[in-house]
């Protein structure tokens, strides 16, 4: 469904829309952001359910995942999108997604700097910092 800002977001699949996938986490964490590329894919990919963000042109503008026992990640948005919606509207997807599996609690390890953004879904920060692929991190939850 189009949303009032003119994004759509929906379900994406790992062996159809790859290609778009990883070029939207390439160009966020491998080159923006430095994430050595044997650590931005790995196994969870197959089992995730992804999602993508697509413009009012249906350009690819953003993606997120669920893994099966509640984690959320690899949140990114092109940076020339970025504060347009677009990650709040796939966090709010993948939370409505998690609800309809069942799930009751939601889990992610955030970037330090985007602790503010997930706090705004519900998500609460839990216990220190500590670092992932170089980056400072916190756990957060969301249970319901
Ligand atoms: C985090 C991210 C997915 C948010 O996507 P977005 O489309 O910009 O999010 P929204 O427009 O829905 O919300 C933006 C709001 O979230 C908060 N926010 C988002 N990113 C933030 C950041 N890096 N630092 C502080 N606040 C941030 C702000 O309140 C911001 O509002 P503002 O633009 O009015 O200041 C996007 O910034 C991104 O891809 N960043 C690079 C990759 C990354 O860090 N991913 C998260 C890994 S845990």
């Amino acid at each position: 469904m189009r949303n009032s800002a003119g994004f759509t977001v929906r379900i994406a699949s790992w062996s159809d829309d790859r290609a778009v996938l990883q070029a939207l986490r390439r160009a966020v964490f491998i080159v923006e952001q430095h994430v050595p590329e044997d650590m931005e894919w790995d196994e969870a990919d197959a089992v995730s359910l992804h999602v993508l963000a697509l413009d009012a042109h249906d350009l690819p503008v953003g993606t997120g995942r669920l893994l099966p026992d509640g984690h959320v990640g690899r949140m990114a948005v092109i940076r020339e999108r970025r504060s347009e919606g677009v990650g709040s509207a796939i966090l709010e997807f993948l939370i409505g997604q998690a609800r309809q599996k069942g799930l009751r609690s939601l889990q992610l390890h955030a970037q330090s700097h985007a602790i503010g953004f997930y706090a705004r879904q519900g998500f609460v920060a839990q216990g220190g910092e500590f670092i992932e692929a170089g980056i400072p991190h916190r756990l957060m939850t969301f249970n319901w």
